[in-house]
């Protein structure tokens, strides 16, 4: 058995499910043992690769080892050690520092703490090469972690360079990738966003491996897409497919073989420069419940049998704070979906509504039955 700490990203809801998600769907035997809003303890029968897992997962900002003490911990071979200790609930601190300390005065070397409540930021990580030059625990719990693997901002950074991002209806790389892995979707299977706009999950799916189709009924959109992954092929040389079709996600089954997996967030209404009124969000959140209908339905026929569909929904927040919601869980019934738990100590739809946005999100994982 092999134990990891998984240190989450905000929201840490959506990157419990995303992990449960990615593991399920590559039939990784595992078990969250433990949660919080930080980190997640989880156990699986034998070691992961860490690297590449966390390449995968977009809520995940490190993957730390458990280690039994001090001792297990190889100390590079240079004169000057920088190390780092996230504290996450323990109460070791104090106790792992005098014993660090007696290992490196028995090693020969000076150490240096680069300290910090939840150990070192991905960038300064990467920036005091840390791999290289030292280490980073993590204490939670009573339990002792080895960082083995730190998510790296700079490819987002470089993939936000894309040429077109057509910014009042973008999804987050983040949100992109974790959308991804919700709809169970793995290397050389099929995906399908319907509301692909300028391609932003399919650039994530393909990185990954998977085959890639979107659809966007607006042919500009669609255009900027086609430029985006033609970008993101020449700079990362990706072997899979993509396919862009210009029409109705409410045709999907006409012009689409058969998924695995839907990701998508779709039309959400018009963009909000201001709050809305009660009565204007109650006539928006109407009109586009008939359009989710209208798509599920089309989605259960695209979709292989126990696919499954990650969909973003709006909630809209209004002038008058009473909030609106669609009663996305009756569509999806209607049309022959299940909400689908991959954890059963999440439940099901998960907020998004990062601070200072208009509108809030739910994020639903639906299962084809
Ligand atoms: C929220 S945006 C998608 C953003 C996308 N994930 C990205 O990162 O660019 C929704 C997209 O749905 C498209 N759209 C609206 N109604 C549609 C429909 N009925 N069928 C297909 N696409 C539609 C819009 O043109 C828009 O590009």
């Amino acid at each position: 058995m092999a134990e990891y700490v998984f240190m989450l990203g905000r929201d840490f809801q959506l990157s419990i499910l995303e992990i449960a998600s990615y593991f399920s769907a590559r039939n990784i035997a595992y078990k969250i043992k433990a949660f919080d809003s930080k980190v997640a303890l989880i156990s699986f029968n034998e070691e992961i690769d860490c690297t590449r897992t966390i390449k995968k997962l977009g809520g995940t900002i490190k993957i730390a080892k458990l280690i039994a003490s001090v001792d297990d911990i190889k100390l590079p071979d240079m004169d000057k050690i920088k190390y780092s200790i996230a504290d996450i609930g323990s109460a070791r601190k104090n106790e792992v520092i005098i014993k660090l300390k007696k290992r490196f005065k028995e090693n020969g070397s000076k150490a240096y703490l680069k300290d910090s409540v939840n150990g070192l930021s991905p960038s300064d990580f990467f920036r005091h090469n840390i791999f290289k030059t030292g280490f980073e625990l993590i204490l939670y719990k009573e339990h002792l972690a080895l960082t083995r693997a730190v998510f790296n901002p700079s490819g987002y950074e470089a993939r936000d360079k894309r040429p077109y991002l057509e910014r009042e209806k973008l999804t987050s790389i983040r949100l992109a990738k974790i959308l991804v892995n919700l709809s169970h979707v793995k290397e050389n299977e099929k995906l399908l966003d319907p509301f692909c706009g300028v391609a932003t999950i399919l650039q994530e799916a393909l990185l990954m491996g998977i085959e890639a189709i979107g659809m966007d009924v607006d042919k500009k959109t669609l255009y900027h897409a086609n430029k985006n992954l033609t970008w993101l092929r020449n700079k990362y040389k990706f072997k899979a497919n993509f396919l862009l079709v210009n029409k109705d996600a409410r045709s999907a089954s006409s012009y689409i073989e058969k998924v695995d997996g839907i990701a998508t967030e779709p039309y959400l209404g018009p963009y909000l420069r201001r709050l809305p009124e009660l009565k204007e969000a109650k006539r928006t959140a109407l009109g586009l419940a008939r359009l989710y209908n209208d798509s599920l339905k089309e989605f259960h026929a695209t979709l292989k049998p126990k696919g499954k569909v990650a969909i973003i929904i709006p909630k809209f927040k209004t002038k008058e704070q009473v909030p609106v919601r669609i009663n996305f869980e009756g569509i999806a019934r209607q049309n022959k979906f299940l909400i689908y738990k991959p954890f059963k100590g999440i439940s099901m739809p998960v907020l998004y509504s990062p601070k200072g946005t208009k509108l809030a999100r739910e994020i639903y994982i639906l299962e084809k039955v």
